[in-house]
């Protein structure tokens, strides 16, 4: 890593939950999801949002025993070092018409709440049969309590965290727990 980047800089702090927590959290999540879907003969259309998702996504799909089809959608809210929301844009492909489909996103983490009331919106428009949302990660921060969220792997403490799809500046994605980060190094 290039040692003068911000991610060079900064330093890991405490484990907020751990691989094994999210394990024995992803089967719960999973039955959760399937029975709202309900019955139908339409596939499930899941769309993880990324990068972030990714690793959440491939874990909580492996519990999911039912059709479905993934379609990735990109979007940015947190451009390189920014660790406040920046806003939301489409970088990427998005999925095609939803219309009359049961339709589930799939986010790493919901803090201001700007990137799930965009998708929502943007995705509403067509007119889903049902449209939900599921995060790993919930900040107990008013912004984030006050957005819809149907399913909700954790409520963590309003810091900046990184690890299992998380990243700052890019980096820390491939931690299995997820931590603290402190940006300017270990704090005083
Ligand atoms: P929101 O739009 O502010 O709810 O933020 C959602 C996006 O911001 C997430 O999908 C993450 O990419 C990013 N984000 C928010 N909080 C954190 C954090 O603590 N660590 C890493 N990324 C975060
Ligand atoms: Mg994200």
């Amino acid at each position: 890593m290039d040692p003068a980047s911000p991610a060079a800089r900064a330093s890991l702090g405490r484990v907020l939950v751990s691989a094994d927590r999210i394990a024995a959290r992803m089967p719960e999540l999973a039955r959760d999801i399937v029975s709202w879907m309900g019955e139908g003969e339409d596939d499930l259309v899941l769309v993880p949002v990324m990068t972030g998702a990714f690793i959440f996504a491939a874990d909580l799909v492996r519990h999911m025993p039912v059709r479905m089809r993934i379609t990735l959608a990109t979007l940015s809210s947190y451009p390189g070092t920014a660790t406040t929301s920046q806003g939301v844009r489409a970088v990427g492909d998005m999925p095609g018409d939803l219309s009359g489909r049961r339709v589930l996103v799939v986010d790493d983490i919901l803090d201001s709440g700007r990137t799930l009331r965009w998708i929502r919106e943007r995705f509403g428009a067509d007119r889903p049969a049902k449209l939900a949302t599921a995060v790993l990660l919930r900040k107990t921060v008013p912004a984030a309590l006050s957005t819809p969220c149907e399913f909700v792997g954790f409520d963590i403490p309003d810091e900046f965290v990184v690890g299992f799809g998380l990243d700052y500046d890019g980096c820390f994605r491939n931690l299995p727990d997820v931590r603290v980060l402190h940006p300017e190094g270990p704090p005083r």
